[in-house]
């Protein structure tokens, strides 16, 4: 078997995990693969079909007869995400799908398919940085190093406004924080793979550290052995 080096980091929304996760994995010559990109292009695939997102079978029958891929962008950009060929990338970010994607993720059905695809792809492409909310516990529990990122609610959201201001939305800060705050809720408290760090984790909270100074923290554990 061909050596490899996998990284997971998980935590919650507006952590600064898909910055650091994309710099990291530059910096170590690793491919980035983002799990929560993959659920957005699920769910994307639901909104635009009309599927009823109570209705778990329905989640998990549209799961089996869809294709989502990941590839590692060039140019030093971020990892495209594509469906059924299309290039959802910029799509699975706006505010409707990050207000629907917590009803997707907590079906088991379909995280038993995600969670399957997902380590096919770190076997296949060997050296991943791998980022999500269960990456530690359950995709990679074997992984080298499980990082746990965190910040203050607060901290969070006010990140998240910054994001999505520059993709053209503007949102009021203060529905931020409570969007977050409720999806940090669903996402904790689901039966299934709930956001928890793994006991084995090093967690790291952003609030008072640029993405920069956390990516320096990472690599000197990684290089440092
Ligand atoms: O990291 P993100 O905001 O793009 O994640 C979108 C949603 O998907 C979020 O509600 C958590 C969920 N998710 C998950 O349940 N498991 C993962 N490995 C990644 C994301």
């Amino acid at each position: 078997m061909r050596p490899r080096l996998w990284i997971a980091i998980d935590g919650p929304a507006g952590s600064g995990k898909s910055t650091v996760a994309r710099m990291l994995a530059r910096r170590l010559g690793l491919l980035h693969v983002d799990t929560g990109a993959m659920y957005r292009a699920l769910t994307l695939k639901a909104l635009r079909e009309g599927v009823d997102l109570q209705d778990e079978e329905a989640l998990v029958e549209l799961a089996r007869r869809t294709h989502i891929t990941l590839t590692p962008a060039c140019s030093g950009g971020g990892v495209r995400v594509f469906l059924e060929g299309e290039d959802v990338t910029e799509a699975v970010r706006s505010p409707e799908v990050s207000r629907s994607v917590s009803l997707v993720a907590r079906v088991p059905g379909v995280r038993e398919l995600m969670v399957r695809w997902q380590r096919e792809m770190a076997a296949q492409w060997g050296g991943v940085v791998m980022e999500g909310r269960d990456v530690g516990t359950v995709i990679l529990p074997d992984a080298q190093l499980k990082v746990f990122l965190t910040a203050s609610p607060e901290e969070r959201a006010r990140r998240r406004q910054q994001d999505l201001l520059a993709q053209g939305y503007r949102v009021d800060l203060e529905r931020l924080v409570q969007e977050i705050s409720e999806r940090d809720r669903l996402d904790r408290s689901r039966p299934v793979a709930p956001l928890v760090p793994a006991p084995d984790a090093w967690v790291i909270d952003s609030s008072g550290l640029t993405a920069e100074e956390v990516v320096e923290m990472i690599t000197a554990r990684v290089l440092g052995g």
